[in-house]
């Protein structure tokens, strides 16, 4: 596990976007696990400059999104689709994107048919993470198991608590998500975890230094062969 510190969140998603640049750059056809919230924003728009500055072509990869809520129309500002779209889709030329679908009929049969989809596609090369203040990462929330494959969680009240930032009222945050399982994620060839500010300073010490360990579901990162953790000053004070 390769751990780096930046001194603030711009150069967090600098050095993310520099890693999945190379990637994309070394394999055209990559397959891009991507994530949605705070911590990406700005690895996106690099890429976006770089799309448009002509140094990056999108037009061979395909991407996975890692979560999306249930019960939550697509075109809802809060959608992960929707974020996806505004954040990133609109301004590259990606060949295809995949986002899970929240609302299908049948939850169970979509959560097989993402992770038939991503084996099909011949697995993730490069999954982008962030990380939750419990250590959450998708949204494989703290638990006394590991999960596998693509499943339908629970949100527990600290990441309601988090995301109610991006709604009008508590009651409006959605209560479960369609989430890869931390398997899946385990199954990307690399994986780059960013974390930016102070609440998440514990959760990136107990997932570099603590016990691996599903209660931290982002320690288990620490078994997989290439992962890159990238934080800032204040997300990593406590390492
Ligand atoms: C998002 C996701 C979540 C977030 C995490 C951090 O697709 O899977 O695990 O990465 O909750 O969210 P932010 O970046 O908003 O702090």
């Amino acid at each position: 596990m390769q751990v780096h510190v930046f001194e603030n969140a711009q150069q967090v998603g600098q050095a993310a976007a520099t890693l999945f640049a190379a990637q994309i750059l070394r394999k055209p056809n990559s397959v891009l696990g991507l994530a949605t919230g705070s911590s990406p924003i700005g690895c996106y728009q690099k890429l976006i400059e770089w799309h448009q500055a002509g140094i990056l072509d999108f037009s061979q990869c395909v991407s996975y999104n890692l979560d999306e809520y249930c019960g939550l129309p697509v075109e809802h500002e809060c959608s992960y689709h929707a974020f996806m779209q505004d954040q990133l889709f609109h301004a590259i030329n990606m060949k295809e994107t995949h986002v899970p679908d929240g609302n299908a009929k049948d939850l169970n049969a979509e959560c097989k048919r993402y992770d038939a989809a991503i084996q099909a596609a011949g697995g993730i090369d490069m999954q982008l993470l962030g990380i939750g203040r419990n250590g959450h990462i998708g949204f494989n929330e703290p638990a006394s198991q590991l999960t596998y494959g693509t499943q339908i969680v629970n949100l527990t009240e600290s990441t309601i608590q988090a995301n109610r930032r991006f709604f009008e009222s508590e009651a409006d945050v959605p209560r479960q998500a369609i989430s890869l399982g931390i398997g899946g994620i385990m199954n990307a060839k690399e994986i780059v975890l960013i974390a930016m500010g102070e609440d998440k300073a514990e959760a990136i010490r107990d997932t570099v230094y603590g016990d691996i360990n599903p209660m931290v579901p982002a320690s288990i990162l620490r078994t997989h062969p290439h992962v890159t953790i990238l934080v800032d000053q204040a997300a990593g004070k406590l390492l």
